[in-house]
């Protein structure tokens, strides 16, 4: 394994990067939702921030923008110390939240406009920035349209020109794309490939780990601890050896259970509509893996089944990092 978790610490932290962080730690009372983390995100990169629901990502973000204090560690945000100093990287940072970004009861275009005001854009910048940011959400012709009444996908667009509006050098979004079809999904993420192409440094939180595979860089947060951190590429040749049959039966739930059981089969779980089985290190070195497991699982009742040797996804390291943790 090449990634170490403790390559940062006690490294000064770096004013080049976009963010670089070092011990960053935040308690809510005995319980510790982000626990010392490391990391520099070099600037003008997409950076993902990958972890399960309770992991700390939104905590970190919290932290990041200055608008909690974390119990210890050192943050710069865009050179600026955003501990002793969570004023001063405000205006230089967009943010779109998780769980508020819009007024439903405003309209599109009142809705630009008060994050102007956040931001205290003067008049002739607003009107400029705001022709950009309604071509670039599609919403030319829908400015006085109740935010309520656009779809998700559009409410998405317009949360991510209002966190935009001020035209700012680093931009937080906390699963922007949470309950967005897959359509509007890879649209939001051509708008997000716009602005990294302007230089705007993403950091980009989610749980859809096909999005992982859009970003430059990726860390994984599990339980407040970072456990993985690099480019899609060497996460995946660094932080897997196994070998992955992806098995498809008609009965998989039944399959999973005899999978769970089976020797030789380290790991397995639901990808998508199929199966993954991560094989145990006994049967690794077979060269004909996928005829061995179907004909296994042909005498213990699944007729159907087929099974192809594949190449690990982000999910399948993830899983595979998740089930080595204590
Ligand atoms: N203000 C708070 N007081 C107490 N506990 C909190 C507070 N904010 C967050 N937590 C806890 O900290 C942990 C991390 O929460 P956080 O919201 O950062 O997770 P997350 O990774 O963003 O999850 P999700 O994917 O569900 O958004 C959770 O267990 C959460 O319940
Ligand atoms: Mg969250």
């Amino acid at each position: 394994m090449s990634w170490d978790p403790e390559a940062l610490r006690g490294t000064p932290v770096n004013p080049d990067a976009a963010i670089s962080v070092r011990g960053l730690t935040k308690r809510f009372g005995d319980f510790s939702a982000v626990d010392g983390i490391d990391v520099d995100v070099p600037r003008g990169q997409v950076f993902g921030f990958l972890g399960p629901n309770g992991s700390g990502k939104t905590t970190t973000i919290r932290m990041l923008t200055g608008t909690i204090a974390p119990q210890a560690g050192q943050a710069l945000v865009l050179g600026e110390d955003v501990i002793r100093h969570p004023e001063r990287a405000k205006r230089r940072i967009g943010y779109m939240s998780q769980k508020f970004a819009l007024f439903e009861d405003l309209t599109v275009d009142e809705n630009l406009r008060f994050y102007a005001g956040v931001y205290d854009l003067p008049p002739e910048r607003f009107a400029a920035q705001r022709r950009y940011v309604l071509e670039m959400a599609d919403l030319i012709g829908r400015e006085n349209e109740l935010t309520a009444n656009l779809s998700v996908g559009w409410r998405q667009r317009l949360a991510l020109g209002a966190a935009t509006i001020h035209d700012p050098e680093l931009l937080f979004l906390d699963e922007p794309t949470g309950g967005v079809d897959p359509v509007a999904r890879r649209q939001f993420w051509d708008l997000l490939y716009d602005l990294a192409s302007r230089g705007v440094t993403l950091f980009v939180t989610t749980h859809y780990m096909d999005e992982a595979t859009h970003c430059n860089r990726l860390a994984f947060i599990y339980r407040g601890r970072l456990i993985a951190e690099g480019s899609p590429q060497q996460i995946r040749r660094d932080f897997i050896s196994q070998r992955i049959l992806e098995v498809s039966v008609g009965d998989p739930d039944a399959a999973l259970q005899w999978l769970e059981q089976a020797e030789g089969v380290a790991e397995a779980y639901l990808s998508g509509a199929s199966l993954h089985a991560v094989i145990g290190s006994g049967a690794q070195g077979r060269d004909e893996l996928a005829p061995w497991l179907t004909g296994r699982m042909r005498e213990a009742g699944f007729a159907d089944v087929r099974a192809v040797e594949v190449d690990p996804t982000i999910e399948d390291v993830f899983v595979n990092l998740v089930s080595r943790q204590p």
